[in-house]
């Protein structure tokens, strides 16, 4: 793996060169400040109910194949495996995601639900198997990694900014140095994005000034800046305190409403209920259920569901 934490600051040509391990890095020196308000984002005139949202879904290309017309998902995964030494983490993954599509992933810990996130976008280098991103394969040795990976917004359990940043650095450096916004362009993006979710006023703060929703809902931003056409989530808030959770999750469900395709792992059932158009079910780094929020929890089929339902539900 590719994405060993560096523990000195981190230089834009880092940033260049591996955005992604950077986004990894643990932010040091946190301090708590409870002052923000909750998240307002906006909500568009987006479809309003997961119903509509899922009458809008449709596959993101179609090709023509001999014999009819063939569509592609946004992401096809084909037999994933990725071991660790000894340890079976991914046992044959498969799973395609729709565009405009959010896959809501739970499982137990150590089911390889981390290492699964990270092998889209390859911050974890799979085994062997297939991962088909807007038609691209990502593990083909010719294809330029980072320029789909870029495509690919990530936000982890820690937020990961950097702290010697402000807010609006921590936003703008990536789309400057990666897609080569000028700086005008990407504050003004900045901005828009930070008044969807209540933060405007927080520009040029730093992130020890923040809470920890409210830097979460700032890494969100950051992805979101980076224009990904897909946005995976890695229990973005099992980290928070109990009274943030909620002003991300809405930032999230906002999120989904606009159309945004999304993976995310998470243990927050209520939002997989409310939000999510199909959840997976994941144990022993194998997909043992998938299906609607209602089939899953209203009737898993294994034992292994029906313990962890029983055990996260209750
Ligand atoms: N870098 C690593 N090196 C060795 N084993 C790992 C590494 N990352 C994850 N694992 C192991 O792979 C399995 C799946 O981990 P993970 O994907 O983090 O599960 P989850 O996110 O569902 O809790 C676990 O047994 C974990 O200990
Ligand atoms: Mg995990």
């Amino acid at each position: 793996m590719s994405t060993k934490k560096k523990k000195k600051s981190a230089q834009p040509e880092e940033v260049k060169k591996n955005q992604s391990a950077d986004m990894e890095k643990e932010e040091k020196n946190e301090k708590k400040d409870s002052s923000g308000s909750a998240a307002e984002a906006v909500v568009s005139s987006a479809p309003e109910t997961k119903e509509e949202r899922q009458k809008e879904l449709k596959p993101e290309i179609t090709v023509e194949a001999e014999g009819g017309t063939m569509s592609e998902s946004l992401i096809m995964v084909r037999n994933l495996e990725k071991h660790y030494g000894s340890l079976h983490a991914l046992d044959g993954v498969s799973m395609n995601i729709e565009k405009g599509e959010v896959v809501v992933i739970i499982g137990p810990s150590g089911s390889g639900k981390s290492t699964f996130l990270r092998s889209l976008n390859l911050l974890e280098m799979p085994t062997s198997g297939e991962i088909i991103f807007e038609g691209v394969n990502m593990l083909d040795k010719h294809v330029d990694i980072n320029v789909h990976r870029q495509k690919m917004g990530m936000v982890f359990q820690h937020f990961n900014l950097f702290p010697h940043m402000t807010i609006m650095k921590n936003i703008t450096i990536a789309p400057m140095k990666l897609l080569k916004m000028s700086k005008e362009e990407a504050e003004k993006k900045a901005h828009e994005l930070l008044k969807r979710v209540g933060l405007d006023d927080r520009a040029d703060a730093y992130p020890s000034q923040l809470s920890g929703g409210q830097k979460q809902r700032i890494a969100i931003v950051r992805a979101l800046c980076m224009q990904p056409d897909v946005m995976l989530f890695d229990e973005p808030t099992s980290a928070l305190d109990p009274e943030m959770v909620g002003e991300v999750l809405d930032v999230m469900k906002n999120l989904a409403r606009e159309g945004m395709t999304m993976a995310v792992v998470t243990h927050e059932m209520g939002f997989a209920k409310e939000v999510a158009d199909r959840v997976v079910f994941m144990a022993d780094g194998k997909i043992l259920e998938t299906g609607t929020p209602e089939e899953i929890f209203s009737n898993p089929k294994t034992d292994k569901a029906k313990q962890f339902l029983a055990s996260v539900l209750s």
